[in-house]
């Protein structure tokens, strides 16, 4: 990761402001945001700057946005020398990243990293037509189709110096470009034939008709019980058996003791 500074004072233009549609635009991005969190409309609003100014954020655009959202300056462009999205620099009409984290240079990034070098030159130098520009970035998140690299707004996957080196050919005329996968793989599919999932049960249904049958089966089973249950409760209970009364002896105390003549 390279540090991020803003372009030379020399290639700074001397303002910037937003043309009609996007300040249209502008206003309502920062209408969604409650009073005094217009703040929070920062990166859509950078983003786009940076569309509206050739793919790169220069110092007065910074500050506009500043401006129209009642920050300070240094606060947005604490945002925009953070973020990598935002590039501080310009790029080329076609701006490659190439992803240089370790899958993708394990599966040959290496080799696309030469190709970048030998056709366009160091990293950040914009070629002489203003066609080519490009920067090593980290991981881009499509590990599973390494090496790959970003080119403005889309992903090309599957790469070797030949494929690579014929779409920058392409790209430069003009030619229509195939996105993605440059093997011709959906999404990330496991090359050549499947290697997981390849048990039909998983997708076709049966499993899960068998996991059907079971929860059926289950439901059957506490049904009954609860019938049961139901039953027992609707039986009158059986009578119990009276308890004996315990009879109190009768008192013969008076006359015990009238038969005691030593209490008398
Ligand atoms: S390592 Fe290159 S896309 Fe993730």
């Amino acid at each position: 990761m390279a540090v991020r500074r803003l372009a030379p004072e020399a290639i700074q233009p001397a303002s910037f402001a937003f043309d009609a549609e996007n300040l249209a635009w502008a206003k309502t991005v920062i209408a969604r945001y409650p009073e005094g969190r217009q703040a929070s409309a920062v990166i859509p609003l950078l983003w786009r700057a940076q569309e509206q100014h050739q793919y790169w954020l220069p110092k007065a655009a910074i500050e506009y946005v500043a401006d129209m959202l009642g920050m300070a300056y240094i606060r947005v462009l604490e945002v925009a020398t953070f973020y990598t999205m935002y590039n501080l620099e310009p790029v080329g009409r076609f701006f490659v990243q190439l992803c240089g984290t370790t899958p993708c240079r394990l599966r040959g990034a290496d080799d696309l990293v030469k190709v970048c070098e030998s056709r366009i030159g160091d990293q950040r130098h914009v070629t002489a037509n203003g066609d080519f520009s490009w920067l090593e970035v980290e991981c881009l998140g499509a590990c599973c189709n390494a090496p790959m690299v970003q080119i403005n707004n889309d992903y090309y996957e599957d790469l070797t110096a030949e494929s690579f080196g014929k779409l920058l050919d392409d790209l430069a005329a003009g030619r229509p470009v195939k996105k993605g996968s440059q093997i011709g793989r959906t999404t990330s599919e496991p090359v050549g034939e499947l290697t997981s999932l390849t048990d039909a049960s998983l997708y076709d249904g049966s499993v899960v008709g068998a996991w059907r049958k079971r929860f059926d089966e289950e439901a059957a089973k506490a049904a009954a019980a609860a019938d049961q249950a139901q039953a027992a409760e609707a039986k009158p209970a059986p009578q119990e058996a009276a308890a004996p009364i315990a009879v109190a002896p009768k008192r013969t105390r008076k006359k015990a003791d009238k038969a005691d003549p030593a209490k008398d």
